[in-house]
C-alpha cells in the first residue's frame, strides 16, 4: 500500500490522542501532514494545546498544529464535559510542549494544502465535529476534487451519545456534518456502530500498557477515565483510532455504501444520522458506512503501535 499523505482534524480527547499516536507510529504507511484543532471535547484552544503534547510526547514537534474554529456553524458550542464532566480534561499533563500552533487559520491551511499538492493524494481523518471541514469546503468548494477521501468517526444508526439518536462530533455541529455530507468527496464513515463494538474493558487496558514506556507512561493516564468505567462495569467505546485503524488495515472493517442525510432542526433528533439502511429513499448513496470491525484486530494494531514507545 502507497504511503498516504494525511490531514487530522481532531478535538484531543483522549481518544483523538491514541489516534495520532496510532498515525505517528505508522510513519512508513501514514505522512501526517498537519493537525488541525478544531472545538468539541474542549475549547479549540485546549484541543491545540493537546495537539501539541500529543506530538511533543511522540517526539514529533515537527508536525505543525492549525488552530481552527472556536464554534460550530450555527449556535453555541456544547463540550463533552456534558457527557463526562471535568473526566473529559483529566490525564492530560502531558509533557509540555514548547511548540506552538502556526499563525494560518486551519480552513485556509486545509485548501492551501489541497490545492498545492497533486488531486486525490491528500486524505483528510476527521475525529471531531466538521466545522473547520466544513468551512473550508463554503469557501473553496473545489477541494472536494482534491481529496483522495474523508474519513471521519460521526453518527450512529442505531442509538446516540448526545441524545436518543445523535452522536457528540455530529451533535455539536450538524450544519457542518450536512455541508460535508453534501460535498461531492469520498467518504468512510466510522460510526458508534462500529466504535461500540471496540469496548476498553479491563483486558483491553492491560494490553494497551503492557509494553512499558514513554507513551504508555502517559497513555495510562490519558485512560484513566477508561479504566473507571472499565472497573465500574460500563466499559467505554474507544472511538477515534478506529478512523486511522480504517486507512492502516481496512480489512478488519466491513462496510455498505449508504445514503446519510443530517437532521439539523432542533428537537427530539438534533444532530441524527439518518441513514437510509433499506435503500427506501431513492436518495443516492454518499457515504460508506461500516458496520463492523474486527476487535482483536483493531486492539493488536493499536498496542503494537504504542509499544514502539
Ligand atoms: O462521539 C465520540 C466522538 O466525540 C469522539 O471523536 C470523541 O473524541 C468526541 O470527539
Ligand atoms: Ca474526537
Amino acid at each position: 500500500m502507497p504511503r498516504q499523505s494525511i490531514i487530522i482534524d481532531t478535538d484531543p480527547g483522549q481518544d483523538d490522542a491514541l489516534a495520532i499516536l496510532l498515525a505517528l507510529a505508522h510513519g512508513d504507511a501514514l505522512d501526517v501532514l498537519g493537525i488541525t484543532a478544531v472545538c468539541g471535547n474542549i475549547s479549540v484552544s485546549g484541543t491545540a494545546a493537546n495537539a501539541l503534547k500529543v506530538l511533543a510526547l511522540a517526539g514529533r514537534e515537527d508536525v505543525p498544529v492549525f488552530v481552527g474554529s472556536a464554534a460550530p456553524l450555527v449556535g453555541k458550542l456544547v463540550t463533552a464535559d456534558v457527557l463526562h464532566g471535568k473526566a473529559i480534561t483529566a490525564g492530560w499533563d502531558l509533557p509540555f510542549s514548547s511548540a506552538a500552533p502556526r499563525p494560518e487559520f486551519a480552513a485556509d491551511w486545509i485548501i492551501d494544502t489541497l490545492l498545492s499538492r497533486p488531486a486525490g493524494t491528500v486524505t483528510i481523518c476527521a475525529l471531531g465535529p466538521l466545522t473547520n471541514i466544513a468551512l473550508a469546503l463554503a469557501k473553496r468548494p473545489e477541494i472536494a476534487d482534491r481529496l483522495e477521501g474523508l474519513v471521519m468517526m460521526a453518527g450512529a444508526s442505531q442509538g446516540g451519545n448526545m441524545n436518543a439518536v445523535a452522536e457528540f462530533n455530529v451533535f455539536v455541529d450538524p450544519h457542518a456534518a450536512a455541508r460535508v455530507f453534501a460535498a461531492p468527496v469520498r467518504k468512510v464513515v466510522v460510526s458508534l456502530d462500529v466504535t461500540r463494538k471496540l469496548l476498553v474493558t479491563e483486558t483491553e487496558l492491560r494490553r494497551l500498557t503492557a509494553a512499558k514506556n514513554g507513551i504508555t507512561a502517559e497513555v495510562t493516564k490519558l485512560l484513566g477515565l477508561y479504566d473507571a468505567c472499565a472497573r465500574a462495569g460500563a466499559p467505554r467505546a474507544l472511538h477515534d483510532p478506529a478512523v486511522i485503524a480504517m486507512l492502516l488495515a481496512p480489512d478488519i472493517f466491513k462496510g455498505r455504501e449508504v445514503n446519510v442525510e443530517i437532521e439539523t432542526a432542533q428537537g427530539l433528533t438534533y444532530g441524527q444520522t439518518i441513514v437510509d439502511v433499506n435503500g427506501v429513499t431513492g436518495r443516492p448513496a454518499n457515504a460508506h458506512w461500516l458496520t463492523d470491525v474486527d476487535s482483536d484486530a483493531f486492539y493488536s494494531l493499536l498496542c503494537d503501535a504504542l509499544a514502539r514507545g
